[in-house]
């Protein structure tokens, strides 16, 4: 079968590398892809939230499916538009997700079923939302209702700053539409661990769990960014507490959405605060995450065109996914002043040589290929994933190889695996 994956990120390029490996596979597109992608497809130079163009574009290229990684354009109704025009699309619908693209729908959702999460309120007033800031009081978290990057949720510890987020995202368009409805929450305590399922609306399969490191510098100071880093499997997640996660989270999300006539399809993601009273939700996404998916994807030993068809048919009950036994750290490599602005066409060098290296694979994030070698073309330019048979090995292979990568202003965290 030929497939087209939307995206040009790291996770893209993680499932671009996986699919390769298959046997199922023939040809690989890319829209838009990047530099490192493009070693595995045929890139083509359509905006990932051009519908229209990626429809056009499957239809000649005749591919038998189209896997939509990324939050915009499922958020757009890319998955319904595809399957309109009577192409096999990986990813849920508009409605399911939702329950990325507005907080307010995914709190209400966890609210109407118990699905246990911060206690909150959800506001279209900067009045009523400071009302409830001061009556609350600190700490407090104050959420845009819409897709901000990763980066519209403010931690805060005193009311001051929570009162300057909350006006900032609703009077100061810092979000611009995402941020006219805030979400107001209560701050949750305890290690943060993502579970990435599949699901075919009735059967939920859990990855091995992973942990992001949302933080730009080391010891989680720095301002958040879309991921740092991200390490599979962990410690904190034992098997008592996947056990509770599925009973009480991850079971009754996949019941609710079809209660609610929005079966979900595709990979869910689960952030989960592990609290002293028992795992609660943080966040939903309708989607890899990404660097997430760069160590979770190294771990899989099945063949994920198997499993992405299984998803799609409503047949995954009957597959064994099977998985690596070991695990995985990815490093990202970004350009200075990420998350704010960065400098980018800078020439990267040492790629090869880390690929080199035993159990390791450098994801492409940013980069672009020119005739004489990478260059860098975005914030997080790259994530240097290694597995190994114990999470400490994973992690020094992984330094190991970003030692041998080098561009101008670049910076990484060192604690990737170690700072919680
Ligand atoms: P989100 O975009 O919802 O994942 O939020 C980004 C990050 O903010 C999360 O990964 C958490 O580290 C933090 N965060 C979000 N909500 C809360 C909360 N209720 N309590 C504590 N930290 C939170
Ligand atoms: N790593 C977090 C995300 O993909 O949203």
């Amino acid at each position: 079968m030929d497939v087209l994956i939307i995206g040009s990120g790291g996770r893209e390029h993680a499932i671009a590398k996986k699919l390769s490996e298959s046997g199922r596979v023939e040809r690989l597109y890319c829209a838009p892809g990047n530099g490192g992608i493009a070693e595995l497809c045929e890139c083509a130079a359509i905006k990932a939230t051009d519908i229209e163009g990626i429809i056009a574009f499957a239809r000649e290229k005749r591919v038998g499916m189209v896997v939509v990684a990324p939050d915009d354009p499922l958020a757009l109704g890319m998955v319904d538009r595809l399957g309109e025009a009577g192409i096999l699309a990986f990813g849920p619908t508009k409605a399911a997700a939702e329950i990325e693209s507005s907080k307010a729908f995914s709190k209400k959702l966890m609210s109407d079923y118990g699905i246990p999460t911060a206690e909150y309120g959800v506001f279209s007033g900067i009045d009523e939302a400071v009302s409830y800031i001061r009556a609350k009081g600190a700490p407090i978290v104050v959420k845009a209702d819409g897709l901000a990057l990763g980066k519209g949720v403010s931690v805060c510890f005193d009311i001051e700053s929570a009162e300057k987020a909350a006006r900032d995202m609703m009077e100061g368009g810092v979000f611009g539409a995402s941020g006219r409805r805030v979400v107001i929450e209560e701050m949750l305590e305890g290690p943060e661990v993502t579970v990435l399922c599949f699901t075919d609306g009735e059967t939920i399969v859990p990855m091995p769990a992973s942990q992001d490191h949302k933080r730009a510098f080391d010891k989680n100071r720095g301002p958040n960014t879309g991921g740092m880093g991200a390490v599979s499997p962990v410690a904190a997640y034992t098997d008592d507490i996947a056990k509770a996660c599925m009973d009480r989270i991850f079971i009754p999300t996949i019941r609710a959405m079809k209660a609610e006539g929005r079966p979900f399809r595709g990979v869910i993601y689960f952030g989960l605060m592990l609290t002293k009273d028992g795992p609660k939700v943080i966040e939903y996404n309708a989607r890899f995450g990404d660097p997430e998916a760069q160590a979770v994807l190294s771990l899989l030993e099945s063949d994920l065109l198997t499993v992405f068809e299984a998803v799609c048919g409503g047949s995954l009950a009957e597959l064994e996914i099977k998985w690596k036994p070991g695990a995985a750290c990815g490093v990202v490599l970004a350009s200075g002043g990420y998350p704010g602005g960065y400098e980018t066409g800078k020439r990267i060098d040492g790629i090869e040589d880390a690929n080199r290296l035993n159990d390791t694979f450098v994801f492409h994030s940013g980069t672009r290929r020119e005739p004489d070698g990478y260059y860098t073309c975005g914030g997080r330019v790259l994530c240097v994933t290694s597995t190994g048979e114990t999470l400490d090995e994973a992690i020094e292979s992984a330094y190991r190889a970003a030692d041998l990568i080098h561009f101008d202003n670049m910076f990484r965290r060192n604690d990737i695996g170690r700072a919680f």
